[in-house]
């Protein structure tokens, strides 16, 4: 038998679902008028609101004698500590580090990585001040106008996440892109409008090894000198951000223009340090350092806040809650803002790379579900597609709703249209429409006995789906470094209670390792030695590719 399914609060969490697996949160509401102060947690200026969930004071009180029972707030202080969390990597994740303020100290091998880590800040700090002002020329002498950004998973999705989540705040003479498809159409459709004299490359991998970001690195230089036809060009064209000094300096990259990170960093958790070049490049330092403010003000919530007031922890209880009690397979994120239009996909790995594990930090196979499939899409959109398996479909999909109060650009309209769906979506879902309500509504219609009969049980909306709203005054850099900070907790806090190491990723090795053999497979006239259908997948491409292919 596994800890976690002995605890005493997991047993009495059991029999307590099993109690209220039906209660209705409209009455949940009707019988208290002070449900909504009572759930809900404000922190600076993001509202969390909890009270649209299926729990109750003693569900509240279970969850969190469960974390008491699954030592987090001891697990807590290792992580912020530098203790060896990610033991299957041998490392500690110190992302938090990366976001501490200058005059603190954090011991990591006897070194001050705080001290570390704002020399790398400073020296992003002089590079992209030159950069931004034109004073860091391409070859030909003209400034650079467009950043490429060359990355993925980790490398990629946070840098441009951020990047269109302030755009308010860009640059306005440059423009950014991101590669990271091996897709040649995703680099082909990026470079085919850009100029080599004015381009600049940043290429961003933690093991510079990952093969799609050396490909396209290795394309980017080959496109480069295509035009500039001098490799000692290449140095005023290419950047790298990496761990793996020796492999960027074999590319060709000058010792000075490679931004460091270290190994006790998560890629999904690294967008704050120099990963998050391109960041820093669209919306100068002095707005990065408010990012990295803001994720700082969050992780100093998650360490001291009692856990009732506690954003992340809370989050990460309800998370439980539906995942274990309820049988929840997903979790849906849904903002209503543009510039957070990206923030579904970040989650995506931030949480599954994270917790999709199976194996417990003891080394046994869990007996109990683990990491949610997180996927979302722009609320609004999302409305006129798949809202409706939300609003009654046979599946429970609790949800995040996160929106700002105050756009950055306006047009007369339609923030408070897009406000007013916000807030109608989560009444919906927590309401529903019963039988009454629908029928009175069908009468007011003026439709007739028959047709009310045989529309009105496909009108019945049954409500009582969990949603959690998150509303914030506007997407700054500081909101937006306490967001993300927030959800990299929510993930820790689950991985603890679930008993999982959430800082290293061996799931995504194996088809890495295979995906090797089957290019040589591709490239060679031997017949292979997989399985009948990757054996006849081989064959079928060759034939595909053969000039005089009939089929
Ligand atoms: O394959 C998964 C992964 O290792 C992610 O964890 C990481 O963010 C991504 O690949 C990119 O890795 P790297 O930064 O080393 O290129």
């Amino acid at each position: 038998m596994n800890k976690l399914t002995s605890l005493p609060s997991w047993k009495q969490l059991k029999n307590h679902f099993n109690k209220i697996q039906h209660s209705h949160m409209r009455e949940l509401f009707e019988k208290d008028p002070f449900r909504q102060e009572k759930y809900s947690i404000i922190f600076e200026d993001i509202l969390f609101d909890y009270s649209k969930n299926r729990v109750t004071e003693k569900t509240m009180t279970l969850l969190l004698d469960l974390a008491d029972e699954s030592k987090l707030k001891h697990w807590i202080e290792k992580l912020v500590r530098g203790d060896k969390v990610n033991f299957t990597e041998n490392n500690a994740a110190l992302h938090t580090a990366l976001r501490t303020p200058a005059q603190h100290s954090t011991q990591l091998k006897n070194k001050d990585i705080i001290n570390d880590v704002h020399r790398q800040l400073d020296k992003m700090e002089r590079f992209t001040e030159i950069v931004r002002c034109g004073e860091w020329a391409g070859y030909t002498g003209k400034a650079i106008t467009d950043i490429v950004n060359i990355g993925i998973g980790g490398s990629d999705l946070g840098p441009q996440m951020i990047t269109q989540a302030l755009k308010p705040y860009q640059i306005k003479n440059m423009k950014f892109h991101f590669i990271s498809n091996i897709d040649a159409r995703h680099f082909l459709d990026i470079t085919d409008k850009l100029n080599p004299e004015t381009t600049l490359f940043i290429i961003v991998s933690k093991s510079f090894k990952t093969q799609e970001t050396m490909l396209n690195a290795h394309s980017a230089r080959r496109w480069f000198l295509q035009r500039a036809k001098n490799s000692e060009l290449v140095s005023q064209h290419f950047v790298a951000v990496s761990t793996n000094i020796k492999k960027v300096t074999e590319f060709g990259i000058k010792q000075e223009n490679i931004f460091l990170f270290w190994d006790w960093v998560g890629g999904r958790y690294s967008l704050w340090s120099s990963v998050g070049m391109s960041i820093a490049l669209s919306v100068g330092m002095k707005r990065f350092r408010e990012l990295l403010a803001g994720a700082n003000a969050m992780d100093n919530h998650f360490s001291t806040a009692p856990f009732n007031k506690n954003i992340p922890v809370i989050m990460g209880l309800l998370g439980i809650w539906y995942n274990n009690f309820f049988g929840c397979e997903s979790h849906a994120i849904l903002p209503y803002d543009h510039l957070l239009n990206q923030l579904p996909a970040y989650l995506e790995q931030a949480d599954m790379e994270s917790n999709g594990k199976s194996i417990t930090r003891s080394g046994n196979k869990t007996n109990y579900s683990t990491g949610c499939i997180v996927w979302g899409a722009q609320g609004i959109n999302g409305q006129h597609a798949f809202y409706q398996l939300m609003h009654q479909g046979t599946k429970l999909i609790p949800a995040d709703f996160i929106s700002s109060a105050i756009p950055q650009i306006g047009l007369p309209e339609h923030h408070e249209t897009m406000l007013s769906n916000f807030i109608a979506q989560s009444e919906a879902l927590m309401r529903g429409r019963n039988h009454d309500e629908t029928l009175q509504e069908l009468k007011l219609q003026g439709l007739s006995h028959d047709e009310i009969e045989s529309c009105l049980p496909h009108m019945v909306f049954e409500g009582n789906r969990p949603t959690n709203s998150i509303l914030f005054r506007q997407v700054t850099p500081r909101t937006l470094g306490s967001l993300i900070a927030m959800y990299e907790h929510k993930v820790f806090v689950q991985g603890i209670i679930w008993n999982i190491n959430s800082f290293d990723q061996w799931g995504v090795e194996l088809g890495k390792t295979l995906a090797k053999k089957v290019l040589a497979d591709l490239k060679s006239n031997h017949s292979c030695e997989h399985d009948s259908s990757t054996n006849s997948l081989i064959r079928y491409f060759k034939l595909l590719n053969r000039d005089n292919c009939v089929l």
